[in-house]
């Protein structure tokens, strides 16, 4: 367990984010969609770099490479085509209805029932999620315990820091996770305000496991809030919100849920909103303080016109279609989907001679699989040539392994449309791109 000691911003982070940034254009290829040219009016010209001999084309999209890097992820057409939708007043009555219809699906997504949960969706990206929880239900001096498995989990900690929180880090070994006993003597050891937990840390496809920590936590230590990062898990992995009596989930809209990235989207248990109501001192934040933002969700679910700050119509448009595409079938068939095409994914892996950085088959995650390199291959040289093929996947993030690795995402469309090939296709190209850089299976 790590104390973590920085007072204020921690400038490292900021640096390692920029890292990060270069290690995703290290695949070398510009998305050919990335112009700011509406959806409806793109030409079908190809990027450079991209072989015509290995088409992708989806429907009314334009021919491109196949984005399956950790999120954002690829996009459905008629996602992308409700963000064409004219301008609207953000008070009007059609865009109200439109954003009140997208809070109350979002229950039904996160599964809860339970009138006091509360539903969240704030123009940001998925880390103003993390804002959200350290600035409302933390207080200056509160202990707040993080489980990190990576990147992510080490972000959270950052991000409570800054809030002035009393931040306990616990970290299991790259490409494992903290486990149960040793996290409920930590429970026991000190009263805690918040746990946090990521359930798939993206920097290394590690999946935790939520229920079993959720019933833990409320035996040893009941008054703690147990809240999940759950960015690179909502809608790809489960996540009964009321039945496994989570308290926080903060999740982000261009992963899973397949819709432009852009909103920050939230559910609050009512013992959440009750903790952030009996703060003493306010929320040292502005934009991202509950109280601002409670009265509105509440009034546009209620259809009823209210303004803090302006919404973006034409993403809650997208996120609408998107939710209303995902619970259209039943959750567990979604999930039964993305298990399916990850257990593939992990078997050709195998089959390959590679390993994953996850190490035990129950830390997997099904929305990605973070891929250890065969010693002779460089991410930098095979990172290309998957791009030539049609195929984006990352580089790694975690610092201790980050040259060592690459990120394959699979969630979303690439995964439940059957008229697309982008996981068949993705494993050919690594196969190939393997061969390429002279790697065979010993
Ligand atoms: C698990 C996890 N948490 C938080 C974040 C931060 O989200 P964003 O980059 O949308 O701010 C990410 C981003 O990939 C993530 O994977």
């Amino acid at each position: 367990m790590t104390p973590l000691n920085f007072p204020n911003n921690n400038p490292a982070s900021a640096s390692s984010r920029v890292g990060l940034l270069s290690r995703h254009l290290a695949a070398g290829v510009q998305h050919p969609a990335s112009s700011s040219t509406p959806i409806a009016f793109l030409s079908t010209t190809q990027s450079p770099g991209f072989s015509s001999s290995q088409p992708s084309k989806m429907s009314s999209q334009p021919e491109h490479p196949a984005l399956l890097i950790p999120g954002p992820i690829e996009f459905d057409d008629a996602v992308l085509q409700s963000m064409s939708h004219f301008s609207e007043s953000h008070v009007g009555p059609g865009f109200v209805a439109t954003f009140g219809e997208t809070l109350s699906m979002l229950r039904k997504l996160f599964q809860t029932t339970s009138p006091s949960s509360q539903p969240f969706v704030i123009s940001g990206s998925g880390t103003l999620g993390w804002d959200l929880v350290a600035a409302n239900l933390a207080e200056p001096g509160d202990n707040v315990l993080v489980l990190s498995t990576g990147y992510f989990g080490d972000g959270f900690a950052d991000c409570f820091n800054v809030y002035g929180a009393n931040v306990d880090k616990m970290a299991g070994p790259v490409g494992g996770r903290p486990q149960l006993p040793e996290i409920e003597t930590v429970l026991k050891s000190k009263k805690y305000k918040i746990i946090t937990v990521t359930h798939v840390d993206t920097s290394t496809g590690v999946l935790s496991e939520i229920q079993k920590l959720s019933e833990m936590v409320k035996s040893v230590s009941p008054d703690t809030l147990l809240i999940v990062d759950g960015v690179c898990s909502v809608a790809c992995e489960e996540i009964a919100f009321d039945a496994w009596n989570v308290d926080g989930v903060v999740t982000a809209s261009q992963k899973a849920i397949g819709c432009p990235a852009g909103l920050s989207i939230s559910m609050f248990s009512g013992k959440a909103i009750e903790a952030f109501k009996a703060r003493k001192s306010p929320p040292a934040s502005y934009f991202a303080s509950m109280k601002n933002w409670m009265p509105i969700m509440q009034n546009y679910e209620a259809k009823k016109p209210s303004y803090f700050a302006t919404p973006s119509p034409q993403l809650i448009h997208a996120l609408h279609t998107a939710l209303s595409q995902i619970l259209a079938k039943p959750l567990s068939e979604r999930f039964a989907k993305h298990k399916e095409a990850s257990d593939r994914i992990k078997k050709a892996v195998a089959d390959l001679g590679l390993k994953q950085v996850a190490g035990s088959p129950d830390d997997q995650a099904h929305g990605m699989t973070a891929i250890y390199l065969p010693e002779s291959v460089k991410a930098t040289d095979i990172l290309p040539k998957l791009a030539k093929n049609g195929i984006i996947f990352a580089g790694g993030i975690h610092k201790e392994i980050a040259p060592k690795y690459i990120r394959f995402g699979h969630m979303g469309v690439s995964v439940t449309d059957p008229a697309r090939t982008d996981i068949d296709r993705a494993i050919e190209a690594l196969k190939s791109g393997l061969a390429e850089c002279g790697y065979q299976k010993a």
